[in-house]
């Protein structure tokens, strides 16, 4: 099958090349992403790829089915960039890839805040100027700490064993209660009694109507004064704003995120060269105790193997259509 991809970046290709190899499509790679100027690129394909930030809305939508394209595999697990409404009307199958390395993502949120409590992105940039002086760079024993956990599925879950290893009390909230989790230590909590108690809060739920800026003003009051906030999941958990003004008054003692709310306009292009047209992302990127990363949660050699297996593996049930198709990986 012919198949355009949509912010390919070079790192990506050769990954997706090698699983591709017993499967024979076509790969067309476009380092653009998709937008409505941009989908007439996959004229003549039969199919297209995209990632994480390429919306799926219905005019993109409509566009595809005017090039024939009804066939669209996600190289990412989560799906809310896609009008699942749309898609069901206009007759086009998505598929996705529902998990790859929940490691991956855990290990990077463990990763964020590690580097925000003890300040190594700070003593990285003093010690190449020759300044070996300490002041500023206190951080906490995260040994006996309360760490508050808001979703426990595959990568939540991989996020509170690490916090376990690390000595932490882990206070998760989720609707569905893991006994396994539950076993080795993990207390499930009612969200306030998560955010009242937590000294550090990760975020690991979807992003859904309910989740939709679950972490707003009233949330931040009731969180412990000075807790850090991590967010790996998708920026619109977060209202940015209310964050922004509970760093100010010290509420908030730390955040680092991995996602932004409007992250598409930014993440994965250089804007170095250029000023920043988003006050609250600028604000983000040059607070002292605010640690951005441009969604690279997932970027582990393992999680690239797995998603460019899945993504061509989905192409290959998309194209022939008796193979039985993974209902994990079913978005429409
Ligand atoms: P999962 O589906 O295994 O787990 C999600 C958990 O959230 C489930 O246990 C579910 O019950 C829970 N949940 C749903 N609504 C909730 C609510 N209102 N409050 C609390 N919990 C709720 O998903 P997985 O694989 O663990 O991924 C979690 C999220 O991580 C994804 O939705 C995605 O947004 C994000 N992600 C980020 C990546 C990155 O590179 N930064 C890469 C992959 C995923």
């Amino acid at each position: 099958m012919t198949v355009a991809f949509y912010s390919c970046h070079t790192y990506e290709q050769p990954f997706l090349d090698a699983a591709n190899h017993s499967h024979n499509h076509q790969l067309t790679f476009f380092s653009q992403p998709l937008t409505p100027d941009t989908v007439a690129l996959a004229a003549g394909q039969q199919a297209i790829c995209v990632f994480v930030n390429d919306p799926l809305t219905r005019p993109i939508l409509q566009a595809l089915v005017g090039l024939r394209i009804r066939l669209i595999a996600l190289r990412c697990a989560g799906y809310n960039q896609v009008d699942i409404p749309a898609a069901h009307e206009l007759g086009i199958r998505i598929l996705r890839v529902p998990a790859y390395s929940p490691h991956a993502v855990a290990e990077h949120a463990v990763a964020l805040l590690l580097a925000l409590n003890r300040k190594t992105y700070l003593a990285y940039q003093r010690t190449k100027e020759n300044n070996f002086t300490l002041d500023g760079l206190m951080g906490f024993d995260l040994c006996g700490k309360r760490v508050g956990v808001v979703g426990t599925g595959k990568i939540g879950a991989a996020f509170a064993r690490i916090m376990l290893g690390f000595g932490c009390h882990v206070l998760a909230y989720d609707n569905i209660h893991s006994a396994v989790l539950q076993e080795i230590g993990v207390t499930y909590l009612p969200l306030n009694e998560v955010l009242a108690n937590a000294d550090v809060l990760s975020l690991h739920c979807p992003l859904l109507p309910d989740t939709h800026h679950l972490i707003n003003a009233s949330a931040l009051a009731a969180m412990k004064p000075g807790a850090y906030l991590i967010n790996t999941s998708r920026g619109a958990l977060l209202d940015t704003p209310a964050v922004l003004r509970a760093l100010e008054t010290g509420q908030l003692g730390a955040l680092g995120v991995d996602v932004y709310e409007g992250e598409d306009d930014f993440f994965y292009a250089d804007w170095s060269d250029k000023p920043l047209p988003d006050a609250n992302l600028n604000a983000l990127t040059h607070l002292p105790n605010v640690l951005v990363t441009a969604h690279q949660g997932f970027f582990t050699r393992e999680a690239m193997e797995q998603i460019a297996r899945v993504t061509i593996n989905n192409l290959t049930c998309l194209e022939q259509h008796q193979i039985p198709i993974n209902e994990a990986t079913v978005v429409v």
